[in-house]
């Protein structure tokens, strides 16, 4: 994960680099740092914590120079300190380094360089800047030392080097972790993601796997693997700057949670004839997997159960990082659907190249466009739901939903029927989020120091209650399973003791009464019963009621109440939804 930026332009650096770095900040906040090329010098400043507190301490944006790199760390090679914290140089200060990947090779190299080499980190990516010094005192320019030293890096990479031994310019290179660069007015940026940089510009230029750019206040040179220059024009990014911004809210959560309505709205609106395209492609298929991870996996898995239902179509939901497991039965007969948020989740782009390879036809459901993953796909859906900061999903697991919904309604031809459908819910939706949010707020405090939730649901909700439970994990750092509500006494009743929260969805539909009845059991075992459901029963200790909605909608249904007790226990604890420990919101490690 970390994230990455650097600009070079006619005004002060640090504080655009810094003005940047605070948009990746979903990518880590374990650390952060910036340093910048002045007077012959490099300077430099970093420390643990959060962006605002290392600003607070050290006035990263008082770095004076027209080019600095910056990083915020999401920590994988060495702890949460100091001299672990980006940017890295080599012995003599000469060059300053930030990284987002990991280095395979780095204890292998680093002991070949020690004899020689003062390391003051227990980072990776310390090496590859002492390997970059080695090859600067030939005299090389930057980019032909970051060549040499590439050779002899394996794993994955995002970096940007600076040297005072060859200023004026940024050199940054990309294998398997992402790196866009931004084309403004005289000025050039290259970062971790466009969001970070679309105050300034949208015009971006997507670099691949192996390639270089070699950034000027000139312009940019791109180079391929064999150094052949390649030329390749900047596009458009229709995002906005102010849609990452959390107007007025606390926290990015609750304004992507309210947002989840409009969502069901935007992610509807698609190229009708592209939805029908993909769909005849997954119809036609002889085998399909759904590849994804976290969130989007259990969206998967509300998928499988619509095509299923609806258009009589049997596909298998595989974990991501589980998919190269699988690979041996991949044929140019398959289609995988790559299910991400990001677009860069490493574990589905690992499996997606490996299906691609084979011959699999990859369709994408992907929100941030350009990704990786859009990229690499024959075919992309995309969910329209704008940019997501917090590392929680929220709106995007919605999006998701909705393009499974048409998918679906596609494959049984009846596209506008499910459009028409899927917009008439939003509604309704938007009217229990304001219903509920008093008695989730009351219902957190009455529950927020229990130490284990259950979810519970059946059918196509059983993966709502898994989405529940991962929310509450997260955010609140509270023990939480969600499960079928039948499997529950195959051995998970054995947990249930006096005053257990069991959260159950139980939808009137046609597993409204057994789902009542595990509930039941678990009731009689001393469980507090929250039912997150549109019809009454006795046996709920708390009631969230819920919009009545055709049977298959109810995910739809149910999907906010359960992101709002997650965010209001969240809160109720202390603890920071937008930001949780140890998480980041693209995982772009394996
Ligand atoms: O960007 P992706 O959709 O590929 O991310 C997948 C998961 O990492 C993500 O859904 C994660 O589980 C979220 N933190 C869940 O809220």
């Amino acid at each position: 994960m970390c994230g990455i930026v650097g600009f070079i332009g006619k005004e002060q650096a640090s504080p655009v680099v810094l003005r940047a770095l605070t948009r990746l900040e979903y990518r880590g906040y374990d650390s952060a740092g910036v340093a910048s090329i002045y007077d012959n010098e490099i300077l430099l400043k970093k420390d643990v914590g959060k962006i605002a507190e290392v600003q607070g301490k050290y006035a990263l944006d008082g770095l004076p120079g027209n080019i600095a790199i910056g990083h915020v760390r999401w920590a994988t090679h060495g702890v949460v300190n100091v001299p672990n914290a980006h940017p890295h140089t080599d012995c003599e200060g000469k060059l300053a380094i930030v990284h987002n990947g990991i280095i395979e090779n780095y204890q292998e190299l680093r002991h070949q360089l020690e004899g020689e080499h003062h390391f003051v980190s227990e980072t990776d990516t310390e090496v590859i800047g002492h390997l970059i010094e080695s090859y600067m005192k030939n005299g090389d320019p930057l980019e032909k030392a970051v060549t040499a030293t590439l050779g002899q890096l394996e794993g994955s990479y995002a970096m940007a080097v600076i040297s005072v031994d060859d200023p004026g310019k940024i050199v940054a290179v990309r294998r398997s972790s992402p790196l866009v660069i931004g084309v403004g007015d005289g000025e050039y940026f290259v970062a971790s993601d466009a969001l970070s940089f679309l105050e300034k510009t949208n015009q971006v230029i997507f670099m691949e796997d192996d390639e270089m750019a070699v950034i000027t206040d000139d312009g940019v040179m791109l180079y391929n693997k064999k150094g052949k220059q390649v030329k390749r024009k900047a596009v458009k990014v229709e995002w906005e700057w102010d849609q990452a911004s959390k107007n007025g809210h606390d926290y990015f959560m609750l304004k992507e949670i309210i947002e989840g309505p409009e969502a069901i709205q935007s992610a509807a609106t698609q190229d009708k004839k592209h939805v029908m395209d993909v769909a005849m492609n997954i119809l036609r298929a002889k085998q399909v997997i759904i590849a994804a991870c976290g969130s989007s996996r259990y969206a998967a898995l509300i998928g499988r159960y619509l095509f299923s239902q609806l258009a009589s179509k049997f596909c298998d939901v595989v974990m991501a990082s589980e998919f190269q497991y699988f690979a041996s039965s991949i044929d140019k007969h398959t289609v995988v659907i790559a299910v991400s948020q990001s677009g860069e989740t490493l574990d589905v782009m690992e499996g997606v190249k490996l299906a691609k390879a084979k011959g699999a036809k990859i369709v994408s459901i992907v929100n941030v466009p350009g990704s990786s993953l859009a990229r690499m796909s024959h075919k992309a859906l995309y969910l329209n739901c704008g940019p997501e900061i917090c590392v929680a999903a929220t709106k995007s697991f919605i999006s998701q939903l909705v393009i499974f919904y048409l998918l679906a309604f596609a494959m049984m031809n009846k596209l506008d029927q499910g459009v028409k459908k899927l917009k008439g819910l939003s509604v309704g939706i938007n009217g229990s989020f304001a219903e509920n949010s008093q008695s989730l707020m009351t219902l957190a405090d009455k529950l927020y120091d229990q130490g284990n939730f259950y979810y519970i649901a059946r059918g196509i909700n059983f993966a709502m209650a898994s989405e529940g439970a991962l929310k509450l994990k997260e955010l609140s750092y509270i023990h939480a399973e969600g499960m079928p509500a039948g499997e529950l006494k195959h051995g998970t009743i054995a947990l249930i003791e006096e005053g257990t929260p069991v959260v159950a969805i139980c939808p009137n539909d046609e597993t409204y009464h057994e789902t009542i009845s595990n509930a039941i059991e678990t009731k009689a075992r001393g469980a507090f019963i929250i039912g997150i459901s549109d019809r009454y029963n006795e046996i709920y200790d708390e009631w969230i009621k819920v919009p009545e909605v055709e049977d298959i909608f109810y995910p739809l249904s149910v999907v906010l109440p359960l992101q709002l007790m997650a965010y209001y226990l969240a809160i109720r604890r202390g603890k920071d939804p937008d930001k949780p420990r140890n998480l980041a919101k693209s995982v772009t490690v394996k």
